[in-house]
Protein backbone atom coordinates (compact mmCIF):
# COMPACT_ATOMS: atom_id res chain seq x y z
CA UNK A 1 0.00 0.00 0.00
CA UNK A 2 0.65 3.85 -1.01
CA UNK A 3 0.84 6.45 1.12
CA UNK A 4 0.63 8.84 -1.19
CA UNK A 5 -2.59 6.87 -2.65
CA UNK A 6 -4.28 7.50 0.87
CA UNK A 7 -3.32 10.75 1.80
CA UNK A 8 -4.50 11.83 -2.42
CA UNK A 9 -7.73 10.58 -2.05
CA UNK A 10 -7.84 11.97 1.75
CA UNK A 11 -7.49 15.15 0.65
CA UNK A 12 -9.35 15.30 -2.73
CA UNK A 13 -12.94 13.88 -0.96
CA UNK A 14 -12.21 16.28 2.33
CA UNK A 15 -11.13 13.68 5.24
CA UNK A 16 -7.62 15.13 5.39
CA UNK A 17 -6.22 18.76 4.22
CA UNK A 18 -2.73 19.85 5.43
CA UNK A 19 -3.33 22.90 7.35
CA UNK A 20 -2.47 26.50 5.87
CA UNK A 21 -1.44 25.16 2.44
CA UNK A 22 -1.97 28.84 0.70
CA UNK A 23 0.79 29.91 2.64
CA UNK A 24 2.87 27.03 1.83
CA UNK A 25 1.46 24.40 4.29
CA UNK A 26 3.71 23.64 7.82
CA UNK A 27 4.91 20.44 8.37
CA UNK A 28 3.40 18.74 11.62
CA UNK A 29 -0.34 19.74 11.08
CA UNK A 30 -3.37 18.99 9.50
CA UNK A 31 -6.90 19.88 9.32
CA UNK A 32 -9.77 17.79 9.32
CA UNK A 33 -12.09 18.37 6.39
CA UNK A 34 -15.87 17.44 5.77
CA UNK A 35 -16.08 14.19 5.73
CA UNK A 36 -12.74 14.06 8.17
CA UNK A 37 -14.53 16.07 11.11
CA UNK A 38 -17.12 13.39 10.46
CA UNK A 39 -15.43 10.42 10.90
CA UNK A 40 -12.93 11.20 13.56
CA UNK A 41 -16.19 11.90 15.77
CA UNK A 42 -17.12 8.46 14.77
CA UNK A 43 -14.51 7.08 16.07
CA UNK A 44 -14.49 9.21 18.98
CA UNK A 45 -18.04 8.54 19.82
CA UNK A 46 -16.98 4.63 20.01
CA UNK A 47 -14.28 5.46 21.92
CA UNK A 48 -16.32 6.70 24.41
CA UNK A 49 -18.45 3.29 24.32
CA UNK A 50 -15.76 1.58 25.66
CA UNK A 51 -14.89 3.82 28.28
CA UNK A 52 -17.37 5.92 29.50
CA UNK A 53 -20.50 3.43 28.91
CA UNK A 54 -18.18 0.17 28.85
CA UNK A 55 -15.95 0.78 31.36
CA UNK A 56 -17.84 3.59 33.90
CA UNK A 57 -15.53 6.56 33.02
CA UNK A 58 -16.39 9.97 33.90
CA UNK A 59 -14.87 12.73 30.77
CA UNK A 60 -13.80 15.77 31.57
CA UNK A 61 -12.61 18.57 29.54
CA UNK A 62 -9.84 20.20 30.49
CA UNK A 63 -7.64 23.51 29.27
CA UNK A 64 -5.30 23.20 26.81
CA UNK A 65 -2.92 25.91 28.65
CA UNK A 66 -1.39 25.19 32.32
CA UNK A 67 0.73 27.23 33.89
CA UNK A 68 4.98 25.83 34.46
CA UNK A 69 4.05 24.19 37.76
CA UNK A 70 1.94 21.74 36.19
CA UNK A 71 4.68 20.54 34.14
CA UNK A 72 7.38 21.01 36.34
CA UNK A 73 5.52 19.20 39.07
CA UNK A 74 5.04 16.16 35.66
CA UNK A 75 8.34 15.72 34.97
CA UNK A 76 8.19 17.10 31.59
CA UNK A 77 9.76 20.45 31.61
CA UNK A 78 13.26 18.33 32.70
CA UNK A 79 12.43 15.19 30.89
CA UNK A 80 9.90 15.81 27.39
CA UNK A 81 13.21 16.44 25.51
CA UNK A 82 14.06 15.28 21.99
CA UNK A 83 18.09 15.86 20.74
CA UNK A 84 18.34 18.27 17.53
CA UNK A 85 21.41 18.50 15.35
CA UNK A 86 21.58 21.18 12.90
CA UNK A 87 24.02 21.35 9.67
CA UNK A 88 26.62 23.49 10.17
CA UNK A 89 26.61 24.36 6.71
CA UNK A 90 23.13 24.87 5.61
CA UNK A 91 21.49 25.12 8.83
CA UNK A 92 18.62 22.10 8.45
CA UNK A 93 17.70 20.28 11.71
CA UNK A 94 17.04 16.91 12.44
CA UNK A 95 15.97 14.95 15.08
CA UNK A 96 19.58 12.74 16.51
CA UNK A 97 17.59 9.91 16.95
CA UNK A 98 16.48 9.55 13.62
CA UNK A 99 20.05 10.36 11.73
CA UNK A 100 21.45 6.88 13.48
CA UNK A 101 18.40 5.10 12.97
CA UNK A 102 20.10 2.76 10.50
CA UNK A 103 23.27 2.08 13.22
CA UNK A 104 21.01 1.42 16.40
CA UNK A 105 17.77 -0.23 16.44
CA UNK A 106 16.73 1.46 19.97
CA UNK A 107 18.22 5.28 18.99
CA UNK A 108 15.95 7.38 20.51
CA UNK A 109 16.98 5.55 24.35
CA UNK A 110 20.46 7.27 23.50
CA UNK A 111 22.44 9.96 25.70
CA UNK A 112 23.53 12.90 23.76
CA UNK A 113 27.25 11.24 23.81
CA UNK A 114 26.12 8.12 22.51
CA UNK A 115 24.27 9.99 19.74
CA UNK A 116 27.65 12.15 18.97
CA UNK A 117 29.50 8.79 18.89
CA UNK A 118 27.35 7.16 16.40
CA UNK A 119 27.21 10.38 14.46
CA UNK A 120 30.55 10.70 14.26
CA UNK A 121 31.59 6.87 13.69
CA UNK A 122 29.31 6.14 10.94
CA UNK A 123 30.43 9.69 9.22
CA UNK A 124 26.29 11.03 9.16
CA UNK A 125 26.13 14.48 7.26
CA UNK A 126 23.33 16.21 6.64
CA UNK A 127 20.62 14.79 4.59
CA UNK A 128 20.34 18.11 2.73
CA UNK A 129 23.57 18.84 1.54
CA UNK A 130 25.90 16.87 2.87
CA UNK A 131 27.18 19.40 5.89
CA UNK A 132 28.75 18.68 8.86
CA UNK A 133 26.38 18.09 11.96
CA UNK A 134 26.44 19.78 15.21
CA UNK A 135 26.61 18.04 18.25
CA UNK A 136 23.05 16.96 19.61
CA UNK A 137 21.35 19.00 21.89
CA UNK A 138 18.72 18.49 24.00
CA UNK A 139 15.48 20.24 23.05
CA UNK A 140 12.08 20.64 24.88
CA UNK A 141 9.46 19.52 23.09
CA UNK A 142 6.64 21.82 24.59
CA UNK A 143 5.41 24.95 23.37
CA UNK A 144 5.79 27.33 25.86
CA UNK A 145 3.80 30.17 26.40
CA UNK A 146 3.19 33.98 28.61
CA UNK A 147 -0.35 33.71 29.50
CA UNK A 148 -1.13 37.52 30.03
CA UNK A 149 0.53 40.79 30.02
CA UNK A 150 1.33 42.37 32.96
CA UNK A 151 4.76 44.61 34.03
CA UNK A 152 6.27 41.42 35.05
CA UNK A 153 5.46 39.77 31.15
CA UNK A 154 2.46 37.49 32.11
CA UNK A 155 2.68 34.11 33.55
CA UNK A 156 4.73 31.49 32.21
CA UNK A 157 2.69 28.31 30.60
CA UNK A 158 2.79 25.61 28.08
CA UNK A 159 0.33 23.96 25.31
CA UNK A 160 -0.33 20.75 27.29
CA UNK A 161 2.20 17.99 25.71
CA UNK A 162 -0.89 15.11 27.03
CA UNK A 163 -4.50 15.64 27.97
CA UNK A 164 -3.68 13.63 31.21
CA UNK A 165 -1.79 16.34 33.52
CA UNK A 166 -5.89 17.99 33.59
CA UNK A 167 -6.75 14.77 35.20
CA UNK A 168 -3.79 14.66 37.50
CA UNK A 169 -4.62 17.84 38.53
CA UNK A 170 -8.27 17.74 39.15
CA UNK A 171 -7.46 14.49 41.30
CA UNK A 172 -8.90 16.14 44.40
CA UNK A 173 -12.19 17.52 43.01
CA UNK A 174 -12.83 13.65 40.99
CA UNK A 175 -11.80 11.75 43.80
CA UNK A 176 -14.46 13.64 45.40
CA UNK A 177 -17.05 13.06 41.87
CA UNK A 178 -16.93 9.21 42.25
CA UNK A 179 -17.83 9.37 46.36
CA UNK A 180 -14.43 9.30 47.59
CA UNK A 181 -14.62 5.19 46.24
CA UNK A 182 -11.68 4.10 44.47
CA UNK A 183 -10.71 2.33 42.07
CA UNK A 184 -12.12 5.03 39.29
CA UNK A 185 -11.57 5.75 35.78
CA UNK A 186 -11.48 9.40 33.82
CA UNK A 187 -11.21 10.22 30.11
CA UNK A 188 -10.53 13.09 28.10
CA UNK A 189 -10.58 13.17 24.44
CA UNK A 190 -8.92 16.23 23.25
CA UNK A 191 -5.87 18.14 21.22
CA UNK A 192 -2.00 17.45 22.71
CA UNK A 193 0.97 20.05 21.41
CA UNK A 194 4.30 18.87 20.68
CA UNK A 195 6.95 20.73 18.85
CA UNK A 196 8.27 17.90 17.45
CA UNK A 197 11.54 18.84 15.48
CA UNK A 198 11.46 17.95 12.16
CA UNK A 199 7.99 15.52 11.45
CA UNK A 200 8.77 14.21 7.84
CA UNK A 201 5.59 11.50 8.06
CA UNK A 202 3.11 13.49 7.36
CA UNK A 203 -0.06 12.73 9.48
CA UNK A 204 1.87 10.52 11.62
CA UNK A 205 4.23 12.60 13.46
CA UNK A 206 1.82 15.93 14.21
CA UNK A 207 2.84 18.85 16.50
CA UNK A 208 -1.08 19.31 17.24
CA UNK A 209 -2.32 16.11 17.90
CA UNK A 210 -5.40 14.44 18.77
CA UNK A 211 -5.52 12.01 21.57
CA UNK A 212 -8.20 10.25 23.49
CA UNK A 213 -6.94 9.20 26.82
CA UNK A 214 -7.95 7.15 29.71
CA UNK A 215 -6.32 7.14 33.50
CA UNK A 216 -7.38 4.73 36.06
CA UNK A 217 -6.72 4.99 39.75
CA UNK A 218 -6.26 2.06 41.34
CA UNK A 219 -4.56 1.02 44.91
CA UNK A 220 -1.01 0.92 44.70
CA UNK A 221 -0.38 -2.91 44.85
CA UNK A 222 -3.51 -4.15 43.56
CA UNK A 223 -3.25 -5.34 39.98
CA UNK A 224 -6.69 -7.31 40.01
CA UNK A 225 -9.47 -6.05 37.41
CA UNK A 226 -12.63 -7.01 38.26
CA UNK A 227 -13.50 -7.45 34.18
CA UNK A 228 -10.07 -9.13 33.84
CA UNK A 229 -11.99 -12.80 33.16
CA UNK A 230 -13.86 -11.23 30.35
CA UNK A 231 -10.94 -10.46 28.07
CA UNK A 232 -8.65 -12.94 29.64
CA UNK A 233 -9.45 -15.34 25.91
CA UNK A 234 -8.74 -12.67 23.80
CA UNK A 235 -5.56 -13.77 21.69
CA UNK A 236 -2.96 -11.22 21.15
CA UNK A 237 0.73 -10.52 19.19
CA UNK A 238 3.09 -9.96 21.87
CA UNK A 239 6.25 -8.95 21.50
CA UNK A 240 7.72 -8.11 25.20
CA UNK A 241 11.18 -6.79 25.87
CA UNK A 242 12.48 -9.63 26.16
CA UNK A 243 11.96 -12.71 24.21
CA UNK A 244 10.47 -13.56 21.22
CA UNK A 245 7.15 -12.19 19.91
CA UNK A 246 4.02 -14.28 20.66
CA UNK A 247 0.64 -14.79 19.35
CA UNK A 248 -0.96 -15.91 23.08
CA UNK A 249 -4.52 -15.51 25.13
CA UNK A 250 -4.44 -12.11 27.75
CA UNK A 251 -4.43 -15.20 30.66
CA UNK A 252 -1.73 -16.94 29.64
CA UNK A 253 0.47 -13.59 28.87
CA UNK A 254 -0.63 -12.95 32.31
CA UNK A 255 -0.10 -16.38 34.06
CA UNK A 256 3.66 -16.58 32.25
CA UNK A 257 4.26 -13.11 33.52
CA UNK A 258 4.64 -11.49 30.30
CA UNK A 259 2.27 -9.22 30.92
CA UNK A 260 2.99 -8.21 34.58
CA UNK A 261 -0.42 -6.72 36.00
CA UNK A 262 -3.82 -7.81 35.15
CA UNK A 263 -5.06 -4.75 34.96
CA UNK A 264 -2.73 -3.81 32.50
CA UNK A 265 -3.16 -6.60 30.36
CA UNK A 266 -6.90 -5.91 30.73
CA UNK A 267 -6.35 -2.92 29.03
CA UNK A 268 -4.18 -4.56 26.14
CA UNK A 269 -7.15 -6.43 25.36
CA UNK A 270 -9.85 -4.12 25.36
CA UNK A 271 -7.41 -1.62 23.58
CA UNK A 272 -7.33 -4.29 20.38
CA UNK A 273 -10.93 -4.99 20.74
CA UNK A 274 -11.32 -1.28 19.96
CA UNK A 275 -8.98 -0.78 17.57
CA UNK A 276 -10.35 -3.79 15.24
CA UNK A 277 -13.82 -2.55 15.69
CA UNK A 278 -13.00 0.68 14.40
CA UNK A 279 -11.20 -1.21 11.64
CA UNK A 280 -7.67 -1.83 12.09
CA UNK A 281 -6.67 -5.05 10.56
CA UNK A 282 -6.33 -7.79 13.41
CA UNK A 283 -3.39 -9.23 10.55
CA UNK A 284 -1.67 -5.55 11.33
CA UNK A 285 -2.14 -5.16 14.76
CA UNK A 286 0.51 -6.13 17.40
CA UNK A 287 1.84 -4.81 21.04
CA UNK A 288 5.19 -4.32 21.77
CA UNK A 289 6.56 -3.31 24.83
CA UNK A 290 9.02 -0.62 25.71
CA UNK A 291 12.39 -0.95 26.39
CA UNK A 292 13.39 -0.46 29.53
CA UNK A 293 15.32 2.58 28.58
CA UNK A 294 12.93 3.47 25.85
CA UNK A 295 10.06 4.25 28.73
CA UNK A 296 8.84 7.59 29.50
CA UNK A 297 9.79 9.29 32.04
CA UNK A 298 6.95 8.58 34.29
CA UNK A 299 6.70 5.01 33.37
CA UNK A 300 6.79 1.91 35.42
CA UNK A 301 5.90 -0.45 32.41
CA UNK A 302 4.35 0.20 28.68
CA UNK A 303 2.77 -1.69 26.03
CA UNK A 304 2.20 0.08 22.75
CA UNK A 305 -0.14 -0.79 20.09
CA UNK A 306 1.49 -0.81 16.58
CA UNK A 307 0.00 -1.31 13.28
CA UNK A 308 1.71 -2.08 10.53
CA UNK A 309 0.78 1.01 7.56
CA UNK A 310 3.09 1.91 4.43
CA UNK A 311 4.79 4.39 6.79
CA UNK A 312 6.14 0.60 8.88
CA UNK A 313 4.69 -0.24 12.17
CA UNK A 314 3.42 2.88 14.11
CA UNK A 315 1.99 3.35 17.55
CA UNK A 316 -1.04 3.83 18.16
CA UNK A 317 -1.72 3.95 21.08
CA UNK A 318 0.15 3.24 24.73
CA UNK A 319 -0.71 1.46 27.96
CA UNK A 320 1.23 2.82 30.58
CA UNK A 321 1.89 2.03 34.40
CA UNK A 322 2.87 5.34 34.92
CA UNK A 323 2.71 4.07 39.25
CA UNK A 324 1.97 6.89 41.31
CA UNK A 325 4.73 9.14 39.46
CA UNK A 326 2.75 11.92 38.64
CA UNK A 327 -0.12 12.06 41.71
CA UNK A 328 3.02 12.22 43.86
CA UNK A 329 5.26 14.77 41.87
CA UNK A 330 1.89 17.01 42.29
CA UNK A 331 1.36 16.65 45.72
CA UNK A 332 5.58 17.28 46.50
CA UNK A 333 5.04 20.75 44.33
CA UNK A 334 1.38 22.06 45.28
CA UNK A 335 1.54 20.51 48.93
CA UNK A 336 -1.89 19.73 48.64
CA UNK A 337 -3.59 16.03 49.42
CA UNK A 338 -4.08 14.38 46.47
CA UNK A 339 -4.09 10.79 48.12
CA UNK A 340 -7.28 8.30 48.51
CA UNK A 341 -8.49 7.08 51.67
CA UNK A 342 -8.85 3.69 52.55
CA UNK A 343 -11.07 2.63 55.23
CA UNK A 344 -10.58 -0.50 57.57
CA UNK A 345 -13.19 -3.00 58.11
CA UNK A 346 -13.18 -2.73 61.45
CA UNK A 347 -10.84 0.16 63.39
CA UNK A 348 -7.91 -0.76 64.73
CA UNK A 349 -5.99 0.48 67.73
CA UNK A 350 -1.98 1.40 67.46
CA UNK A 351 0.10 3.10 69.93
CA UNK A 352 1.80 6.08 68.93
CA UNK A 353 4.16 8.39 70.37
CA UNK A 354 3.04 11.59 70.63
CA UNK A 355 4.78 14.98 71.15
CA UNK A 356 2.51 16.62 74.46
CA UNK A 357 2.79 20.27 74.70
CA UNK A 358 2.40 21.55 78.39
CA UNK A 359 0.69 24.89 78.05
CA UNK A 360 1.48 26.44 81.51
CA UNK A 361 5.22 26.35 80.45
CA UNK A 362 5.35 27.19 76.97
CA UNK A 363 2.65 29.90 77.43
CA UNK A 364 4.08 32.20 79.60
CA UNK A 365 7.79 31.95 77.90
CA UNK A 366 6.35 32.45 74.10
CA UNK A 367 3.38 34.56 75.06
CA UNK A 368 1.26 35.35 71.46
CA UNK A 369 3.65 33.11 69.71
CA UNK A 370 2.61 30.20 71.92
CA UNK A 371 -0.36 28.90 69.58
CA UNK A 372 1.39 28.39 66.74
CA UNK A 373 4.65 26.90 68.66
CA UNK A 374 2.57 24.40 70.01
CA UNK A 375 1.21 23.08 66.81
CA UNK A 376 4.62 23.08 64.93
CA UNK A 377 5.26 21.10 67.60
CA UNK A 378 2.83 18.78 67.35
CA UNK A 379 3.32 17.95 64.02
CA UNK A 380 7.30 17.20 64.93
CA UNK A 381 8.27 13.27 64.74
CA UNK A 382 8.93 12.47 68.31
CA UNK A 383 11.84 10.25 67.51
CA UNK A 384 13.51 13.72 66.31
CA UNK A 385 12.68 15.38 69.60
CA UNK A 386 14.05 12.21 71.83
CA UNK A 387 16.50 13.38 74.29
CA UNK A 388 17.31 16.27 73.26
CA UNK A 389 17.72 19.65 75.52
CA UNK A 390 16.36 21.70 73.10
CA UNK A 391 14.52 21.98 70.17
CA UNK A 392 14.65 24.58 67.40
CA UNK A 393 11.04 24.92 66.01
CA UNK A 394 10.13 27.00 62.38
CA UNK A 395 7.05 29.56 62.41
CA UNK A 396 6.76 32.05 59.74
CA UNK A 397 10.12 31.66 58.82
CA UNK A 398 11.26 32.45 62.28
CA UNK A 399 13.46 30.18 64.52
CA UNK A 400 12.07 29.60 68.05
CA UNK A 401 14.56 27.56 70.72
CA UNK A 402 12.16 25.46 72.98
CA UNK A 403 13.43 23.64 75.73
CA UNK A 404 12.71 20.07 76.82
CA UNK A 405 10.52 21.27 80.14
CA UNK A 406 7.91 22.79 77.53
CA UNK A 407 6.80 19.25 76.50
CA UNK A 408 6.89 15.43 77.22
CA UNK A 409 6.97 12.40 74.67
CA UNK A 410 4.08 9.66 75.75
CA UNK A 411 2.86 6.35 74.51
CA UNK A 412 -0.69 6.91 73.41
CA UNK A 413 -3.07 4.55 72.00
CA UNK A 414 -5.14 5.67 69.06
CA UNK A 415 -7.74 4.68 66.80
CA UNK A 416 -6.82 4.14 63.22
CA UNK A 417 -9.67 3.77 60.87
CA UNK A 418 -8.00 3.30 57.08
CA UNK A 419 -4.94 4.17 55.97
CA UNK A 420 -4.14 6.90 53.06
CA UNK A 421 -2.25 6.26 50.06
CA UNK A 422 -1.06 7.62 46.73
CA UNK A 423 -2.89 5.82 44.16
CA UNK A 424 -1.26 4.24 41.16
CA UNK A 425 -2.34 5.14 37.30
CA UNK A 426 -2.76 2.93 34.48
CA UNK A 427 -3.10 4.84 31.07
CA UNK A 428 -4.63 3.72 28.03
CA UNK A 429 -3.71 6.46 25.66
CA UNK A 430 -4.99 6.71 21.60
CA UNK A 431 -3.56 9.07 19.20
CA UNK A 432 -6.57 9.74 17.06
CA UNK A 433 -5.11 10.98 14.41
CA UNK A 434 -2.78 7.64 13.71
CA UNK A 435 -5.87 5.52 14.32
CA UNK A 436 -7.93 7.63 11.93
CA UNK A 437 -5.29 7.29 9.29
CA UNK A 438 -4.51 3.48 9.71
CA UNK A 439 -8.01 2.39 9.46
CA UNK A 440 -8.62 4.97 6.28
CA UNK A 441 -5.08 2.88 4.78
CA UNK A 442 -6.70 -0.35 6.09
CA UNK A 443 -10.00 -0.06 4.34
CA UNK A 444 -8.34 1.30 1.10
CA UNK A 445 -9.05 -1.16 -1.65
CA UNK A 446 -8.40 -0.78 -5.12
CA UNK A 447 -9.11 -3.03 -8.06
CA UNK A 448 -9.02 -1.71 -11.65
CA UNK A 449 -7.96 1.73 -10.69
CA UNK A 450 -11.92 1.45 -8.94
CA UNK A 451 -10.96 2.49 -5.29
CA UNK A 452 -13.71 1.56 -2.43
CA UNK A 453 -13.23 2.44 1.52
CA UNK A 454 -14.49 -0.51 2.87
CA UNK A 455 -14.83 1.57 6.37
CA UNK A 456 -16.90 -0.21 9.04
CA UNK A 457 -20.72 1.73 8.84
CA UNK A 458 -20.71 3.23 12.11
CA UNK A 459 -17.14 4.72 11.04
CA UNK A 460 -18.17 5.47 7.78
CA UNK A 461 -18.99 9.80 7.38
CA UNK A 462 -21.73 8.94 5.07
CA UNK A 463 -23.74 6.53 5.78
CA UNK A 464 -26.39 6.27 2.73
CA UNK A 465 -26.34 8.20 -0.40
CA UNK A 466 -29.86 8.50 -1.78
CA UNK A 467 -30.31 8.71 -5.33
CA UNK A 468 -32.82 9.30 -7.98
CA UNK A 469 -32.30 7.13 -10.72
CA UNK A 470 -32.77 10.48 -13.30
CA UNK A 471 -33.08 14.19 -12.50
CA UNK A 472 -36.91 14.05 -13.26
CA UNK A 473 -39.21 15.79 -11.20
CA UNK A 474 -41.38 12.70 -10.53
CA UNK A 475 -38.14 10.71 -8.93
CA UNK A 476 -36.82 13.62 -7.12
CA UNK A 477 -40.24 14.19 -5.42
CA UNK A 478 -40.02 10.84 -3.93
CA UNK A 479 -36.20 10.94 -2.96
CA UNK A 480 -35.96 13.69 -1.74
CA UNK A 481 -38.24 13.04 1.09
CA UNK A 482 -36.87 9.84 1.86
CA UNK A 483 -33.40 11.94 2.62
CA UNK A 484 -34.94 14.14 4.42
CA UNK A 485 -36.28 11.36 6.74
CA UNK A 486 -33.14 10.03 7.17
CA UNK A 487 -31.50 13.15 8.34
CA UNK A 488 -34.10 14.00 10.40
CA UNK A 489 -33.35 9.96 12.07
CA UNK A 490 -29.86 10.96 12.69
CA UNK A 491 -28.77 9.22 9.67
CA UNK A 492 -25.97 11.10 7.63
CA UNK A 493 -27.07 10.92 3.95
CA UNK A 494 -25.35 12.10 0.97
CA UNK A 495 -28.08 13.12 -2.24
CA UNK A 496 -27.19 13.50 -5.28
CA UNK A 497 -28.88 13.97 -8.34
CA UNK A 498 -26.42 14.80 -11.06
CA UNK A 499 -24.56 12.54 -13.38
CA UNK A 500 -24.64 8.61 -14.29
CA UNK A 501 -25.57 6.58 -12.04
CA UNK A 502 -22.45 4.21 -11.43
CA UNK A 503 -20.55 7.58 -11.49
CA UNK A 504 -22.51 8.22 -7.82
CA UNK A 505 -22.30 5.05 -6.98
CA UNK A 506 -18.61 5.11 -7.50
CA UNK A 507 -17.96 8.49 -5.54
CA UNK A 508 -19.63 6.98 -2.62
CA UNK A 509 -18.12 4.04 -2.62
CA UNK A 510 -14.27 5.93 -2.75
CA UNK A 511 -15.56 7.36 0.53
CA UNK A 512 -17.13 4.18 2.73
CA UNK A 513 -20.39 4.78 2.35
CA UNK A 514 -21.66 1.80 2.80
CA UNK A 515 -25.31 1.78 1.48
CA UNK A 516 -26.99 3.62 -1.39
CA UNK A 517 -30.81 4.17 -1.72
CA UNK A 518 -31.75 4.55 -5.41
CA UNK A 519 -35.26 5.79 -6.46
CA UNK A 520 -36.10 4.41 -10.24
CA UNK A 521 -39.26 4.29 -12.65
CA UNK A 522 -40.45 1.18 -10.53
CA UNK A 523 -40.58 3.36 -7.65
CA UNK A 524 -43.37 5.13 -9.17
CA UNK A 525 -44.89 1.79 -9.48
CA UNK A 526 -44.28 -0.54 -6.34
CA UNK A 527 -43.52 2.63 -3.76
CA UNK A 528 -40.35 0.44 -3.53
CA UNK A 529 -36.55 1.37 -3.90
CA UNK A 530 -33.28 -0.02 -4.31
CA UNK A 531 -30.98 -0.53 -1.38
CA UNK A 532 -27.06 -1.10 -2.77
CA UNK A 533 -24.01 -2.83 -0.63
CA UNK A 534 -20.56 -0.72 -1.35
CA UNK A 535 -18.75 -4.13 -1.01
CA UNK A 536 -20.66 -6.72 -3.11
CA UNK A 537 -22.62 -4.79 -5.14
CA UNK A 538 -25.04 -6.60 -4.47
CA UNK A 539 -29.01 -4.98 -4.42
CA UNK A 540 -31.81 -5.46 -2.63
CA UNK A 541 -35.69 -4.33 -3.25
CA UNK A 542 -37.50 -2.89 0.30
CA UNK A 543 -40.80 -0.54 0.32
CA UNK A 544 -40.28 2.87 1.13
CA UNK A 545 -42.45 2.54 4.36
CA UNK A 546 -39.48 0.00 5.46
CA UNK A 547 -36.08 1.85 4.41
CA UNK A 548 -35.85 3.18 8.47
CA UNK A 549 -36.42 -0.41 9.80
CA UNK A 550 -33.97 -1.92 7.23
CA UNK A 551 -31.12 0.65 7.23
CA UNK A 552 -31.17 0.54 11.52
CA UNK A 553 -30.40 -3.17 11.12
CA UNK A 554 -27.80 -2.65 8.12
CA UNK A 555 -25.71 -0.09 9.79
CA UNK A 556 -25.66 -1.70 13.27
CA UNK A 557 -24.88 -5.14 10.73
CA UNK A 558 -27.20 -7.08 12.44
CA UNK A 559 -28.07 -8.30 9.04
CA UNK A 560 -26.58 -8.27 5.57
CA UNK A 561 -27.94 -7.10 2.61
CA UNK A 562 -27.53 -10.65 0.88
CA UNK A 563 -30.13 -12.22 3.15
CA UNK A 564 -32.57 -9.24 1.88
CA UNK A 565 -31.95 -9.52 -1.87
CA UNK A 566 -34.39 -10.58 -4.32
N1 LIG B 1 -0.12 10.49 27.95
C1 LIG B 1 0.67 9.72 27.12
C2 LIG B 1 1.64 10.45 26.32
O1 LIG B 1 1.90 11.60 26.60
O2 LIG B 1 2.16 9.93 25.37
Amino acid sequence: MDSDKVLTLAKRRGFLWPSSEIYGGIAGFYDYGPLGSTMKRNIEDIWRRYYVLGEGFAEISSTMISPEEVFVASGHVKEFLDFLVECTKCGEVFRADHMVRDFEPNADALSAGELAAIIDRENVVCLRCKGTLSSPKPFNLMFELGIGAGLKGGRKGYLRPETAQGIFTNFGLLYRHFREKMPFGVVQIGRGFRNEISPRQGVIRLRELNMAEAELFIKSEDDSWPKYQELSGEKLTLVPNEGEMVSISLGEAVEKGIIKKQVLGYFVALTQKFLVDVGVDPEKLRFRQHLKDEMAHYAADCWDAEAKTSFGWVELVGVADRTCYDLQGHIDHSKQDLRAFERYEEATEVEKKKVIVKPEVLGPKFKKDAGKIKMALEGMNPEDLAGKDSVTVNVDGKNFEVEKDCFVLDTVKEKISGERYVPNVIEPSYGIDRIFYTVLEHAYHEEDDYVTLRLDSRIAPISVGVFPLMAKSELIDKAKPIDDKLRSKGIMTYYDESGSIGRRYARMDEVGTPFCITVDYDTLKDDGVTIRDRDTKEQARVKITEILEVLGRLLEGKVALVDLAI
